[in-house]
């Protein structure tokens, strides 16, 4: 896992075979730019840990959402974990297979619910009984079966970031293990409701494999109790989570992990599903940035880029890290720099305290940014969307426009004269 995709000849710097500097003379900076081949790699070396496994890989739609990215990973036999009725339109806009989606989130309105059942998905993950009841009424209504998994919350400590933990009693997703029991047993009762099977997802950035193995023993066991109540479980879907390399961490061996979770399947004949986001796109994708300015004061060194914390908020919102390369020459020596953009917020950095050489117009690479990233952006201080750039071997597509004036404004209005 994790090679870098930027790689350095004769003092040039590469993305697959396109020579950085071209990208940026065709693109002006700021940009996200995507390694499709990488995207490929992390995607198949996930499906080959699981190999003779009867298993399906389900993008986390969240963690990167282009169009392109998803239609690479379909046509690679991708399935999809979505949260939202755009996200099911995306997996459709992208030729998914809309009967390798499972629909996660606690949230899924009416429309969304009806939506997913006339696209017939795999599964919905439902997270709450009231949830559960509302999809059996709309099912019916439809004159449709809708196949759920009922998300168990395992209560085991991912160890990460409390924002991005997920599988924790006080967090509010899925239901204990002894709720989940109860609720199996009345989904059985519902004549619109298909059991499918049964789901978690603990928490993402997860660099220890020990939550993953509580988590999946605690679903077996359900799993047993739930097949002596004559009810079968067709696939144990064990989400997403696994972490990579920002800095330092040490990450998952992809046949660890897989050999943890078929270990506890043994040999009950259930499929096993899993919802990776970060893990497939992260480090396939990187900012490219120019410094405006370098501010030097008293206290401390600021390098003034032109991307900023609404092109990348996982700094500002997590305290997350990413490493942030200089592929400029420089001539001044090395210093502590703070690398913050323009936004008028002191939470608005991508680094801080980087022991770097840096000088106005010099072009910085900030790594690791293929997952939620574009994402999570937004449009603050009227900031337009940055193009997504895809490189395939030795070509750049535009994977998305950047935004102009007028998609920034667009549906806003001005109020009559009165
Ligand atoms: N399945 C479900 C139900 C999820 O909620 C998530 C992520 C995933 C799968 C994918 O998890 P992954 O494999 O990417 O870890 N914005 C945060 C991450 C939030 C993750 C939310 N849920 C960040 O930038 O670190």
């Amino acid at each position: 896992m994790s090679s870098s995709i930027l790689t350095k000849n004769n003092d040039k710097f590469f993305i697959e075979d396109v020579d950085v500097k071209s990208i940026i003379k065709k693109f002006p900076t700021p940009s996200y730019v995507y390694s499709k081949q990488k995207i490929i790699e992390n995607f198949k070396n996930l499906e080959a840990a699981f190999k003779g496994v009867d298993h399906l890989i389900c993008f986390a739609v969240k963690a990167n959402s282009n169009l392109a990215i998803l239609n690479i990973l379909a046509k690679n036999g991708a399935g999809f974990d979505i949260v939202s009725g755009g996200e099911l339109k995306r997996v459709v806009a992208a030729k998914g297979d809309v009967e390798k989606i499972v629909f996660s989130g606690v949230g899924k309105t009416s429309e969304e619910i009806k939506l997913a059942i006339e696209k017939n998905i795999l599964a919905f993950n439902v997270e709450s009984e009231d949830e559960l009841s509302r999809i059996q009424e709309i099912a019916n209504s439809l004159n449709k079966k809708a196949s759920i998994s009922i998300r168990v919350n395992p209560n085991v400590d991912a160890k990460t970031h409390p924002y991005i933990s997920t599988g924790l009693k006080e967090n509010k997703f899925g239901v204990s293990e002894e709720s989940a029991f109860d609720l199996y047993k009345k989904a059985k009762l519902l004549d619109s409701i298909e059991i499918e099977g049964i789901d978690c997802h603990i928490g993402s950035q997860i660099t220890d494999l020990k939550p993953f193995e509580d988590s999946i023993k605690k679903l077996i066991k359900l799993v047993d109790r739930l097949e002596e109540e004559g009810i079968n479980i067709r696939h144990i879907d064990i989400g997403g989570g696994i972490g990579i390399r920002y800095d330092d961490e040490k990450t998952i061996d992809f046949n660890e992990y897989a050999k943890i979770i078929s270990s506890q399947i043994k040999e009950r004949k259930i499929k096993i599903l899993l919802e990776p986001g970060r893990v497939i796109t992260a480090d396939a994708g990187v900012i490219l940035t120019k410094v405006e300015y370098v501010k030097k004061t008293k206290d401390k060194n600021f390098a003034v880029i032109d991307a900023a914390m609404n092109d990348l908020m996982r700094p500002s919102l997590y305290g997350s890290f990413h490493k942030i390369l200089n592929i400029s020459n420089t001539t001044e020596g090395k210093n502590k720099f703070d690398i913050v953009g323009p936004i008028c917020e002191t939470g608005d950095f991508i680094g801080k305290d980087r022991l770097m050489s840096i000088e106005p117009d010099n072009i910085l690479v900030i790594m690791d940014t293929g997952a939620y990233a574009m994402s999570m952006s937004s449009n603050y201080n009227s900031r337009p969307k940055l193009f997504e750039l895809m490189i395939d071997k030795d070509k750049i597509y535009i994977i998305r426009e950047k935004e102009s004036f007028d998609d920034l404004i667009k549906g806003e209005k001005i109020l009559p004269e009165s």
